[in-house]
């Protein structure tokens, strides 16, 4: 664990709700530091080390086994690489259950170097968002699918299909631009909802599986390369692929160490 306390630069974060309506953002997870470095240094807008770490890099079946030390380890990792992006860090699940520890969580990944925090939930957890925010820090929402939840929910399904949970979502987007969150993730709602929820907050949407009515994107970095290919989610559209090259690149070395001795 680190224990040395890095550089924060919450204005990375709080300037991107100024990009509505003039830029989108393109933004993309990363968890260790060549990652972050070449996201930076190509212009990437934000950087979120995402508890998706669990499933894309530590193996895990989903989200819910991430603990705070692992997140801090990563988020330390990235933050030398990153000098222009916005560095987000995840809280994970069970560590922002009541405001005090959502201040100490939250304190915990800033003092590892991220920007700002993002954490999943809608009306629900808003004394956690109103907590953090007062402590200084920028808060990211994330509504629709909740990987946090799959204990609960079972499967990963699109969101926003029935009136019921289209309107709840559509509220706990208000609620969470009330609160002060600077930009929201939509991960995986209908198109239609998406479009209505842009067009209803002042601060940006960020999208994911929720169609292109959104101020800007953010994808797992292992399914835009093709470094995960045991499952790629169909709103994935993999650019390259990392995991071929890789293979080809370890055939390469196995047949050079044919010419040593034996
Ligand atoms: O953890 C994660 O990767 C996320 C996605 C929405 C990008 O939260």
């Amino acid at each position: 664990m680190p224990n040395q306390t890095y550089q924060s630069h919450p204005e990375r974060v709080t300037s991107l709700s100024s990009k509505k309506g003039k830029a989108t953002i393109a933004a993309l997870t990363a968890y260790d530091y060549p990652t972050a470095k070449i996201l930076d240094e190509t212009g990437i807008d934000l950087i979120l080390v995402g508890d998706s770490l669990g499933m894309v890099v530590l193996g895990h079946n989903d989200t819910t086994e991430v603990t705070i030390e692992m997140m801090i380890h990563h988020t330390s990792a990235c933050r030398p690489a990153v000098k222009n992006a916005a560095l987000v860090a995840d809280l994970p699940y069970k560590s922002y259950d009541t405001p005090e520890k959502a201040i100490i969580t939250s304190n915990s990944l800033v003092k590892a170097g991220a920007d700002g925090v993002k954490l999943e939930g809608g009306t629900e957890i808003i004394p956690q968002i109103n907590a953090i925010i007062d402590n200084g820090i920028p808060v990211i929402g994330h509504v629709g699918l909740l990987p946090q939840s799959i204990k609960i929910e079972g499967s990963y399904k699109k969101k926003g299909k029935s009136p019921e949970e289209y309107s709840r979502i559509l509220a706990d987007a208000i609620s969470l631009e009330k609160a002060g969150a600077v930009a929201i993730f939509l991960e995986n709602i209908v198109s239609e909802l998406a479009s209505e929820i842009t067009n209803e907050l002042k601060i940006p949407t960020i999208g994911i599986g929720s169609g292109i009515d959104c101020n800007g994107q953010i994808r797992v970095i292992h399914d835009i390369t093709g470094f995960f290919p045991w499952f790629t989610p169909s709103f994935a559209d993999p650019l390259c692929n990392i995991a071929n090259e890789i293979s080809l690149a370890v055939e390469k070395y196995i047949k050079s160490t044919y010419s040593c001795v034996i």
